[in-house]
């Protein structure tokens, strides 16, 4: 085990993401629905006069930057500029959350991170203190902080928890090569360009908070949507190909930006199943997971 101050933040679904119009900053308007699942990335701070981070995990890690671009980093900074601290950090991260796979596992990072240099240095920094320095190193890591189930709005960083009920069964498959999120974003409004509206739909956002809160999966399954799905399978056609494996889950749907897949199953049998039916139609790598598990936090104290 790395030695420091340990601590933990979830990867993502969204089981709902409704992208509206692009506004000023290049950020798009969301309604999105954000569950946090059983896949976490580990983050382990020490004291260090510098700031620097090693990266390891159960996915490749390869492409992650280690340089002042890593969101880990960038959130360990953000903690000392915050409370005037004057030395460095010195972290450890351990990644099971697929990289560049919209699960959100930088955005998990950096959640980690922020919690373990708070409990560091002691800064004692308060929810909405995090949630204020989460928002400024991306729209999705307040989720990371906050964890369970929750409505996003803005840019999915104003959040609004749901108390879902129960525990939503989740097989993951990850996909060789990444998607950027900026790109996928870029591609939508090209698409929206030549055509492709845009359209709110309030009444499937209350049916998927409704299947929600009462633990209602095959009402769910059925209101599940993304409006990044289509450009993510445009960018990589092979994932069309793997979601017709859905006729042996309730549904499926991309994750974020893509290119995951999650399916939603009724039970670990139906995920054992589709877990090996994936792997022999060329598909392999694919987890069992649950939803909704706990936000980011602390597991020793220094
Ligand atoms: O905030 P974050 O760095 O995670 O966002 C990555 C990119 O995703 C943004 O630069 C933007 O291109 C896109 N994005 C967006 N609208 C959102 C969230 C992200 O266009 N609400």
């Amino acid at each position: 085990m790395p030695a420091g101050v340990h601590a933990r933040a979830p990867g993502k679904l969204n089981v709902y993401l409704e992208v509206g119009e692009r506004q000023d900053d290049g950020y798009h308007d969301l309604h999105t629905i954000f569950q946090a699942v059983s896949l976490y990335q580990d983050v382990w701070a020490q004291d260090d006069p510098s700031f620097s981070v090693t990266v390891e995990g159960s996915v490749d890690t390869s492409t992650v930057p280690t340089d002042a671009r890593n969101l880990a980093i960038a959130a360990a900074k953000l903690v000392a500029e915050r409370i005037g601290h004057s030395g460095g950090a010195r972290l450890h991260v351990r990644k099971q959350v697929p990289v560049a796979g919209g699960m959100g596992g930088g955005s998990a990072d950096a959640a980690a991170a922020l919690v373990a240099c708070n409990a560091l240095w002691d800064a004692r920094l308060g929810a909405q203190e995090l949630h204020a320095l989460a928002a400024q190193l991306g729209a999705d890591v307040p989720f990371a902080l906050l964890g369970g189930t929750a409505l996003g709005t803005g840019r999915g960083d104003q959040l609004s928890p749901i108390p879902a009920k129960g525990r939503f069964e989740w097989v993951l498959l990850p996909m060789q090569g990444g998607l950027s999120t900026p790109a996928v974003y870029a591609k939508l409004d090209d698409m929206r360009e030549s055509g492709a509206d845009y359209r709110p739909d309030p009444a499937a956002r209350e049916g998927v908070l409704s299947a929600l809160l009462a633990g209602d999966a095959s009402a769910l399954a059925e209101q599940m949507r993304n409006d990044l799905q289509a450009v993510a399978v445009a960018l990589m056609p092979k994932l069309a190909g793997a979601r017709a494996h859905d006729r042996h889950a309730r549904a499926s749907l991309v994750s974020g930006s893509g290119p995951t897949i999650a399916f939603l199953v009724a039970d670990a049998a139906e995920a054992e199943a589709l877990i090996s039916g994936l792997s022999d139609d060329g598909y392999p790598g694919a987890l069992h997971v649950h939803g909704a598990v706990a936000g980011a936090r602390v597991l020793n104290e220094k």
